[in-house]
């Protein structure tokens, strides 16, 4: 029988070789995906290896602001996302308008939006942070009055962590609601050794029951300490399959197999191929908001 998959991976790679392209792959792909990667990655570890690429494309393998962050920081090169539709719900809960008119209310606060946001959002906020590196980002800030937008839940998490007055806008994820503390709960019960590990996107009564709170990154650096053997993952159950084949011989058990983002699994071999035989769909952004957002995210990338 012909292994599709195979002939498929074999005709991306020559092609990625001969444009000089890199694929760029987030933890929540699918395995396939992550499998053909020059580099897989949570939304920080993308877009600092984004920024130091020396290729001439980028194929992105995640989510449109993931691309988007790449094409602001990397406007020589060319970045393609294979599929149009695949967008975040949860950066698309706020505008840049939107924004202008609560900074108007909040005029002495400093806005720092999550890099779940569109470029426009970026260009009018002072500062950028990841899952990753929220709690550092906002600590940073020489101000006691923050706006966090637009991830409620993110927002909340470093709110715990750090001594200042927040202002949050009421985004969430559709996808890290579907964690719920009961399924958690059950699954302790079941699995007594196992940590629980759970992504700031979580809900506070998620978060709460937690052993660690991290970005996909950290997880995934997490899982390979000696001292945990078995993890119950509360994130998109994509993890799993990075998580499994660095840790041969260890448990993971995903909170909700309901923990699944449509978005992220728009993107297959098919239309990897596709993407770069077509060099479709590039993602461009306006000189304009480029610039102002490129200072928002070069002020997170030099902090971590
Ligand atoms: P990470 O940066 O932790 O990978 O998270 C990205 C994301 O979209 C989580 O839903
Ligand atoms: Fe956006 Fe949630 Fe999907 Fe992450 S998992 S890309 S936050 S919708």
């Amino acid at each position: 029988m012909i292994d599709t998959n195979a002939l498929l991976v074999e005709k991306i790679l020559k092609l990625k070789k001969e444009r000089n392209a890199v694929i760029l792959v987030h933890n929540y792909q699918l395995g396939e995906i992550q499998d053909i990667a020059d580099f897989v990655g949570d939304s920080l570890g993308l877009s600092q290896n984004a920024a130091k690429t020396e290729a001439d494309i980028i194929v992105f393998c995640g989510v449109h602001f993931m691309a988007e962050t790449a094409a602001i920081t990397c406007p020589r090169m060319t970045i393609l996302l294979p599929d149009r539709h695949a967008g975040c719900p949860m950066a698309n809960m706020i505008t840049a308008e939107q924004l202008r008119q609560r900074k108007k209310e909040l005029p002495n606060a400093t806005v720092v939006c999550y890099i779940n946001s569109t470029a426009a959002v970026k260009a009018e906020s002072d500062i950028c942070c990841t899952s990753a590196n929220a709690v550092k980002v906002v600590e940073s800030i020489d101000n006691d009055e923050v706006l966090f937008v637009p991830d409620q839940y993110l927002g909340h998490y470093v709110s715990t962590k750090v001594n200042k007055k927040f202002h949050l806008w009421p985004g969430y994820c559709p996808t890290h609601v579907r964690i719920q503390p009961q399924d958690i709960m059950q699954l302790k019960r079941e699995n007594p050794q196992a940590k629980v590990v759970v992504h700031p996107e979580c809900r506070p009564d998620v978060t709460a029951l937690a052993d660690e709170v991290m970005s996909t990154g950290g997880m995934i650096r997490y899982a390979h300490r000696n001292d945990v053997q078995e993890m119950i993952v509360g994130t998109e159950i994509g993890i799993i399959h990075r998580l499994k084949k660095e840790n041969p011989g260890k448990k993971f058990i995903p909170v909700s197999e309901q923990a699944v983002c449509p978005n992220m699994k728009l993107i297959t071999l098919e239309k990897v191929l596709w993407s770069l035989e077509e060099m479709r769909l590039v993602v461009k952004v306006s000189e304009a908001i480029r610039l102002k957002a490129r200072a928002t995210v070069d002020k997170m990338l030099a902090i971590v």
